[in-house]
């Protein structure tokens, strides 16, 4: 399942207890919390890259208030999951779309993530799952046709390492936010529909493409938390109660 993301080496990291080694002696720790941290010193420029803690936990709080939940009701019937399937999110952030679409359907799922802090909190609340820290830009960890579902909501598009990690007949979700995602906030955004399109044409088929969109009252606590999710807290107006829209595109592509 898991490949070794030393340069140039890529051999199996087989599960022995809360360490991993490869054939070529490359040996990997499982964190206290359960996640595994794979990410090698030339894939980061930051000391600790992707979002912030900070970020991760004014994510969640907005998932837990439940801005998410029409994404993730949609994202499950889109792919329809079962038992025997194997996902992996790419960029899972905290966590929140591959623990509930596990949970909905039994299967076995891994997230990836570059920020360590937004793995930790998606290994501390979600045991079901396996989590990662990797750069979902690179080559992903993971042995070719590993998975049998992908998916990827407001984060990382890498679609021929996608399609390396998928089975044949393997389906992939992408999200991004719609051009009025957020708009109160940060006004009328770009239309996205057409780099996904084109990004994941050579690779898949597109089967379906849903927008999903929710306008969500926020109290003001809830307004910073959304600032902080787009990198833009404490600004010189005081954030203020109102209403949201929360809008989603989701695609999804089988494997060519
Ligand atoms: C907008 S957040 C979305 C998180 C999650 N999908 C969600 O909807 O809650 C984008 C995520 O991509 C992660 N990220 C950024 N660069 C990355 C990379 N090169 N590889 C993996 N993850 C990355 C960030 O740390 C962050 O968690
Ligand atoms: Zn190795």
């Amino acid at each position: 399942m898991l490949a070794c993301p030393v340069r140039n080496c890529g051999e199996a990291l087989p599960d022995i207890g809360r360490s991993r080694r490869c054939a070529n002696g490359h040996s990997f720790d499982e964190a206290r919390s359960g996640y595994l941290n794979l990410l090698q010193p030339q894939d980061s420029r930051s000391r600790q890259p992707g979002d912030s803690a900070e970020v991760a936990a004014a994510r969640r709080r907005l998932h837990d208030r439940g801005t998410s939940s029409d994404v993730l009701r949609a994202a499950v019937e889109m792919l329809r999951l079962r038992e025997t399937d194997v996902l992996l999110e790419a960029g899972c952030g905290d966590g929140f779309y591959a623990a509930h679409l596990a949970s909905d359907s039994h299967c076995q799922a891994w997230g990836v993530d570059i920020s360590a802090a937004s793995v930790e909190a998606a290994a501390r609340r979600y045991r079901h799952c396996r989590w990662i820290v990797a750069n979902a830009d690179r080559r992903l960890p993971f042995a070719d046709g590993a998975f049998t579902a992908v998916v990827t909501v407001a984060a990382r598009l890498q679609s021929n390492e996608f399609r390396r990690v998928l089975q044949a007949g393997g389906k992939l979700l992408v999200g991004v936010p719609s051009a009025e995602d957020l708009q109160e906030i940060r006004g009328t955004g770009r239309d996205r529909s057409s780099r996904v399109l084109e990004e994941c044409g050579s690779d898949f088929t597109l089967e379906e493409q849903r927008r999903v969109t929710a306008r969500i009252a926020l109290d003001a606590e809830g307004i910073e938390d959304v600032r902080r999710s787009i990198y833009r807290p404490m600004q010189a107006q005081p954030a203020v109660a109102m209403t949201v829209t929360f809008s989603v595109e989701l695609f999804l592509f089988t494997v060519r």
